[in-house]
């Protein structure tokens, strides 16, 4: 990931931080979704995985939001809600000002235009049995497209990702990992999304290809205004990305910020063990940083039975009677940004 972080040397401006001025593009409010588990032939609810639990961020026009967090913590959930894939218990989704949250029929396939999604796994996410051209074109035929008009726009979007026009006939098996994942970004650009969610979207590529994917998204990004919510269960590439990040823990964002803040004032104990796990290119930084290395003990508390209080008082080190007792709200604590601690760094 080295790579990648010195290949990124004009990152933009941060933009101005939640509710710092000027309309959000995308607004999440207090969005929950509990999943039912079910059990028995009757299919009786016994309890429920708390997948999302009152997450809200909001994503400027033309930057990249950072989502990152442990497998199971509730990323992907939150990109399925946005994306209105499955329907949230509560909460709101604000695309453009408008409440997206409920809409469905004729709205819900308009809105389906602007939110496009690039999936982790470039294997499982292009149909085997469909050339190229038919995968890229196929979200604007549904979008009611011309053939014509679509096809000439697969040879540009395939050049804009960096294939050739040829590719076009042929079918995925016939490329590699990294090829892939270019011509899901290619199908998920194809209708001119405001905003795309990238789920993970190098974390199935050798890392030699990470750094081709990273750069080609913020190349895309640079040229096209594009805003991204960019998902991640590491910070490396998160960080490296992002104007502002949200850090997740078991269903709740436990830390958001700009990246600067977010990095130089690591304020949550899990944001900070997660950086002590991040590698640097400065020596003296990393000689430092294994010194100091967080190893997290234990797994992720289940979903379906969260710790009382803190949920994440089970795995910190810093954690009293209080953290059981009370849950911290995510808030501002004198730090600049908002922190879900009852005892911030
Ligand atoms: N359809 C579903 N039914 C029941 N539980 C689900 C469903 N989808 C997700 N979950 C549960 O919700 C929680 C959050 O899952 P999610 O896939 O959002 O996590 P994630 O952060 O994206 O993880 P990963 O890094 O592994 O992709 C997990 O406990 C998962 O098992
Ligand atoms: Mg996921």
């Amino acid at each position: 990931m080295t790579e990648i972080l010195a290949a990124r040397s004009s990152s933009p401006t941060p933009s101005p931080f939640l509710g710092g001025g000027s309309q959000p593009l995308l607004e999440i409010r207090n969005l929950v979704k509990y999943f039912p588990i079910t059990r028995g032939l009757l299919k009786r609810t016994v309890g429920h995985v708390k997948a999302v639990d009152d997450v809200s961020y909001s994503v400027m026009q033309g930057e990249t939001f950072g989502l990152v967090g442990e497998s199971g913590c509730g990323k992907s959930t939150t990109a399925k809600l946005v994306l209105r894939l499955i329907n949230p218990t509560s909460g709101q989704i604000f695309l453009d000002g408008k409440d997206i949250t409920y809409l469905d029929g004729a709205g819900l396939r308009a809105m389906r235009k602007d939110l496009q999604i690039v999936f982790q796994d470039p294997y499982a996410s292009l149909n085997p049995r469909m050339t190229v051209r038919q995968i890229v074109s196929e979200p604007m035929i549904v979008q009611g497209v011309a053939k014509s008009e679509a096809n000439a726009r697969v040879d540009d979007l395939l050049q804009l990702c960096g294939l050739a026009r040829e590719h076009a006939a042929r079918y995925p098996h016939e490329f590699s990992g990294g090829q892939r994942q270019r011509v899901g970004v290619a199908r998920a650009l194809a209708n001119k999304p405001k905003v795309i969610f990238l789920d993970e979207p190098v974390s199935a590529l050798d890392v030699s290809i990470q750094a081709q994917i990273v750069n080609l998204l913020e190349d895309l990004q640079d040229e096209m205004g594009l805003t991204y919510v960019f998902i991640a269960h590491d910070l490396s590439v998160v960080s490296h990305i992002s104007d502002r990040i949200g850090v997740m823990y078991l269903g709740k964002i436990v830390e958001q910020g700009t990246r600067e803040q977010v990095f130089s004032h690591p304020s949550h104990p899990y944001t900070k063990a997660l950086m002590s796990a991040v590698p640097t290119p400065d020596p003296k930084l990393e000689r430092l940083r294994k010194k100091e290395r967080i190893v997290l003990e234990g797994d992720l508390p289940s979903a379906a039975d969260p710790p009382s209080g803190c949920r994440f008082r089970t795995r910190c080190w810093k954690a009293t009677d209080l953290c059981a007792a009370e849950e911290p709200a995510l808030v501002d604590r004198g730090l600049g940004h908002p922190v879900a601690c009852h005892f911030p760094e």
